[in-house]
């Protein structure tokens, strides 16, 4: 059984929790995941690392409520337990040698991001963070993304916060005002991840994403997690997470994203009652 030491909300949606795993802690790298079950009978979710603690052996994560096991999993508080915690899963991003990076991370994706950018910033490269969000009530880590970022950029759909306009924007400007990154590095939803790579396919410039298909066993067995990347099956959870952004078929992806929706909204629903009914 693994304890919830702290657990904080970040905006209504998306909380962040420091779970105590002294393996795990160990050997996390930025860009690896974990695979998680709230009770023994509970289904198995991938998240990311989202940083970690050697000296207290916890490891953060830093989830969405999306459905039922995420809705579960913010049930619980501090001082309880959640029973399986597995990791480091995945390849861990590949940060050494660059000199200017431009990371670019779309809502829940920026947690994802961040302990890429801070590790670059610990390397000594410079960091240009572009984040993005709906509005000014879903924006997270903004002063993480700052402290680590020579240039920050902070977008929103509705102008609420930041800029208006979505990520791609500052990108090409910045791009075209003549930053030379060695990579670009997006993780947020496929549709952002895809044109953030047509946006830096005509300049040539690297650009790595981060894909988050169905993940089921988390070790290649059960090809769950099947992209197809320059014309080849890839598993991401054994092959990536990472991979080449004009390599990914981000069409494909989208439809086996959407496959389960109807069976997930269902599922969702059935917690969200089972737990309206607990509390009366
Ligand atoms: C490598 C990886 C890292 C991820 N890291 C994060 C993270 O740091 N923070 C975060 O909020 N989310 C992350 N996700 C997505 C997260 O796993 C899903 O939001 C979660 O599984 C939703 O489960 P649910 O039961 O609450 O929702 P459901 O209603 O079951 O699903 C909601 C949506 O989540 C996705 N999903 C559902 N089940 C899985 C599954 N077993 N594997 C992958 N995706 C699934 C689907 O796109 C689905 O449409 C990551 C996914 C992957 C593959
Ligand atoms: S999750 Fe089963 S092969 Fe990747």
């Amino acid at each position: 059984m693994f304890e919830i030491k702290s657990k904080k909300c970040l905006n209504p949606t998306v909380t962040m929790m420091d779970i105590y795993a002294p393996n795990v802690a160990k050997k996390a790298k930025p860009g690896q995941f974990i695979i998680l079950r709230v009770d023994s009978t509970g289904e198995r979710i991938p998240l990311t690392i989202a940083g970690r603690d050697i000296d207290d052996g916890t490891v953060k994560i830093i989830f969405q409520i999306a459905g039922r096991t995420t809705f579960s999993l913010n049930q619980l508080n501090e001082g309880d337990f959640i029973s399986d915690f597995v990791g480091p899963l995945g390849n861990p991003t590949k940060l050494d040698g660059f000199k200017k990076v431009c990371i670019v991370g779309g809502g829940v994706g920026c947690a994802i991001a961040l302990p890429v950018a801070q590790q670059l910033y610990k390397n000594g490269c410079e960091v240009h963070s572009i984040i993005g969000f709906r509005n000014k009530d879903l924006v997270i880590l903004e002063d993480e993304f700052k402290s680590v970022s020579s240039k920050l950029t902070l977008m929103t759909d509705d102008g609420s916060a930041g800029r208006k306009g979505v990520v791609t924007q500052p990108l090409k400007e910045a791009i075209d005002q003549g930053e030379s990154y060695d990579e670009v590095i997006a993780i947020g939803p496929l549709v952002m991840m895809k044109f953030v790579a047509a946006t830096t396919k005509p300049y040539n410039i690297k650009t790595t994403v981060s894909m988050n298909p169905i993940m089921i066993d988390g070790t290649g067995m059960c090809g769950g997690c099947r992209l197809t990347v320059g014309g080849e099956t890839k598993f991401a959870c054994v092959d990536g997470p990472d991979f080449d952004g004009f390599e990914v078929d981000f069409d494909e992806a989208m439809k086996r994203g959407s496959m389960y929706k109807d069976f997930e909204r269902h599922a969702y629903d059935e917690q969200c009652n089972l737990f309206k009914k607990e509390v009366k």
